[in-house]
């Protein structure tokens, strides 16, 4: 079994979903609410558990009611939550999530989440040389990521950044990392200056840029790739990101090509849309196989 190490954000989504947004100073109705696991570390440590991976998620939540819904979800799931801390003196971190016209909106609020130290990194130094592969967010300090990047550096552990939410990074950060994952928006937050086409070229097998509905992009070394996302009705896109994430994560710890991880992350993006919630409609591994089975079986009528 692959051997998956997240250190990252845990929440508690709490979503309303509603026909449209409010405009500033408005009150509207909304139609439905929910306080539903989330989070990038968790959703993505859900994303790989599903699909059959041996997932630790090290983080923190606070000791409240959220708190023990996210860890006794995390817990149901499979997830090894032995550096889970429960701290005391903060909540547990929050997503403030409107899904209104077929998309969402989000406010993170990370309280518990900004107290994952280096420190607390440390306590888990064996554990990070022990992993095939890391998977890191940026919901939780840059302190702390640039010190595990370092960690995983020295350990000759393969690093998989997710850099988001959007925020400009230290360049040599991203010099360090094995791969890249922004969305289309957030690779323009993090290089300015340059077109994707030009980012994807410096960084062959290295840069995945996610564009939605688009499918993903990348450089194989030798030419630009573009490899399509399958076409879903979607219910809600929250966690979207998260579930490619994890599912590459996956696919890379078991020795598959990087387009091949690519294929197989897709597919399960692709399915997690079709249920509310960013961990409602994440795959698993029998669920992927037969969409895969149904989408091969179209191909070829
Ligand atoms: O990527 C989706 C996640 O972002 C949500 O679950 C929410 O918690 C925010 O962190
Ligand atoms: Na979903």
């Amino acid at each position: 079994m692959s051997k998956i190490l997240l250190i990252g954000s845990i929440n508690m989504d709490l979503v309303v979903v509603a026909t449209r947004r409010a405009h500033p100073g408005e009150t509207i109705f909304g139609e439905q609410f929910h306080i539903i696991p989330g989070g990038k570390g968790a959703n993505q440590a859900v994303a790989a558990a599903r699909l059959g991976a041996d997932v630790h998620l090290v983080g923190a939540v606070g000791n409240d009611q959220l708190g023990k819904q996210a860890f006794t979800n995390l817990q149901a799931e499979g997830v090894n939550t032995n550096h889970i801390q429960v701290l005391s003196d903060v909540s547990t971190g929050t997503a403030h999530i409107t899904v209104a016209e077929g998309d969402n909106t989000i406010i993170v609020v990370p309280a518990a989440n900004e107290k994952v130290s280096p420190n607390q990194v440390d306590s888990v130094r064996s554990l990070i040389q022990d992993s095939d592969i890391v998977l890191l967010q940026l919901e939780i300090p840059i302190e702390t990521i640039e010190y595990i990047v370092d960690l995983c550096t020295e350990f000759h552990v393969p690093v998989i950044l997710n850099p988001a939410p959007a925020q400009k990074l230290p360049l040599a950060l991203l010099e360090k990392v094995t791969y890249l994952t922004p969305n289309e928006h957030e690779v323009k937050i993090l290089f300015p200056h340059e077109t994707i086409e030009q980012l994807l070229k410096r960084y062959p097998k290295k840069l995945l840029v996610t564009e939605g509905v688009e499918g993903v992009r990348y450089d194989d070394g030798e030419n630009l790739i573009h490899v399509p996302a399958v076409k879903v009705k979607a219910t809600d896109t929250t966690g979207a990101g998260d579930t490619f994430n994890g599912a590459l994560a996956v696919g890379l710890s078991r020795g598959m090509e990087l387009k091949e991880a690519i294929c197989f992350a897709n597919l399960a993006a692709g399915i997690s849309v079709t249920k509310l919630g960013a961990q409602g409609g994440m795959p698993t591994l029998e669920q992927l196989h037969q969409l895969q089975g149904e989408i091969n079986e179209k191909s070829w009528n």
